[in-house]
């Protein structure tokens, strides 16, 4: 029988025809820290990554340190030098533990590299091939916001534990997954008024569509306020939120980042999972901490969002949000910072339909970071 209509596949497919920068997915993040091996033993012990791979002196690399931790698709890079006039030293000096690379899976490095840089960014490095026995990745960086980059990487031809040069690693530590599955989005903050510098640059330059913005009438409270607009790539697997400070009666959450951070740079990764009743009372086990919104919040709840499945002391107990859009409903809940410096913090959600971002819970949220700003004396 003869049929007209697309399969979803081949929907996006035809969606995807004009776009110049097809991205898989988010291939993985990495951080320079101060310390990999206690870095990942936190995210071992306190998030339930399991500890994969690893590059070193042991490996031939006589400079740095990288461990690689895995949790569903979620893959995290932990790197720290040794060699303090380095690029990574200076990078942890500067922004202390932070995110360098936001990599992003791509089938044709090369074309990646070439579709951007042709559009304006600016090259970190250009196409490298690495190989070792396993075959070989191709991989190019550009830069984004601040000194964060992009690097694209295509490894079609290789089947080892994460990339040429590192080396299969396990733990003696046996870390239980918590349930985390895949980044949801990614959040950058930046300077005042350079929101719209990159959500630009995410357009003209990445091919991306601005998928929802928010200004600081939905985002401000009595006291501080900021500005965010969410940014996606073709087939939505890749969402950056981009946030710059607004003007407020006290200093706004981002002015602080940017501030402790010494610029512009990632603010939260938000990470996906099936079950925040179990993730959630598993990362609170293990002594992850969230910021706590007040019991007042739970009043109103059912009347605010409607029908939800959960039990509603679950979220009571766990101090979960839930958010209620037109398409469904999301549960989300925000980590502390995970440094001594108020800079990146973890957002765990569980999309139940929704697509959006939680705008309902922004003003029980910011209060929760006032509470703490203010504890700090930065407020
Ligand atoms: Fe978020």
């Amino acid at each position: 029988m003869q049929t007209t209509e697309l399969s979803p596949l081949e929907l996006l497919h035809k969606n995807n025809s004009s776009d110049f920068l097809p991205l898989k997915g988010t291939d993985h993040v990495e951080f320079y820290v101060g310390n990999a091996k206690q870095s990942a033993y936190y995210y071992q012990a306190g998030w339930g990554f399991e500890l994969v791979a690893y590059a070193g002196p042991e490996t031939g690399l006589k400079d740095r340190a990288s461990y690689v931790l895995q949790q569903g698709k979620v893959w995290l890079v932990l790197t720290t030098s040794f060699d303090p006039e380095s690029e990574i030293s200076q990078h942890v000096r500067k922004h202390g533990d932070g995110v360098k690379a936001l990599a992003l899976w791509v089938d044709d490095a090369e074309k990646a590299f070439e579709a951007t840089t042709s559009r304006g960014a600016v090259a970190v490095h250009p196409v490298k091939t690495i190989k070792d026995q396993w075959g070989e990745v191709k991989l190019a960086s550009i830069k984004t916001y601040g000194e964060t980059i992009h690097t694209f990487i295509e490894r079609k031809n290789y089947t080892g534990a994460f990339l040429p040069g590192y080396q299969p690693k396990a733990s003696a530590f046996k870390a239980e997954s918590v349930g985390l599955q895949f980044i949801d989005h990614c959040v950058g903050n930046v300077g005042w008024g350079e929101m719209n510098t990159w959500v630009k640059f995410y357009e003209e330059v990445m091919g991306f569509k601005l998928l929802i913005t928010f200004d600081d009438n939905d985002i401000g409270t009595e006291y501080t306020a900021l500005m965010s607009k969410v940014v996606s790539n073709g087939n939505g697997y890749v969402k950056f939120p981009i946030n710059e400070p607004a003007e407020g009666k006290k200093k706004s959450q981002i002015e602080e980042y940017i501030d402790f951070y010494g610029g512009a740079g990632v603010q939260h990764l938000a990470l996906a999972t099936d079950d925040i009743i179990k993730t959630v009372t598993e990362l609170r086990k293990r002594g992850i901490e969230f910021l706590q919104v007040p019991e007042t919040y739970y009043e109103d709840l059912l009347s605010r969002v409607g029908k939800i499945d959960e039990d509603i002391a679950d979220l009571k107990r766990l101090n979960l949000l839930v958010d209620r859009d037109e398409e469904g409903y999301l549960l989300q809940l925000f980590s502390k910072p995970v440094e001594d410096r108020p800079t990146v913090f973890y957002e765990i959600i569980q999309r139940k339909g929704a697509k959006s971002f939680g705008k309902g819970n922004f003003k029980a949220l910011f209060e929760a970071i006032e509470r703490e700003q203010a504890l700090r004396g930065t407020l």
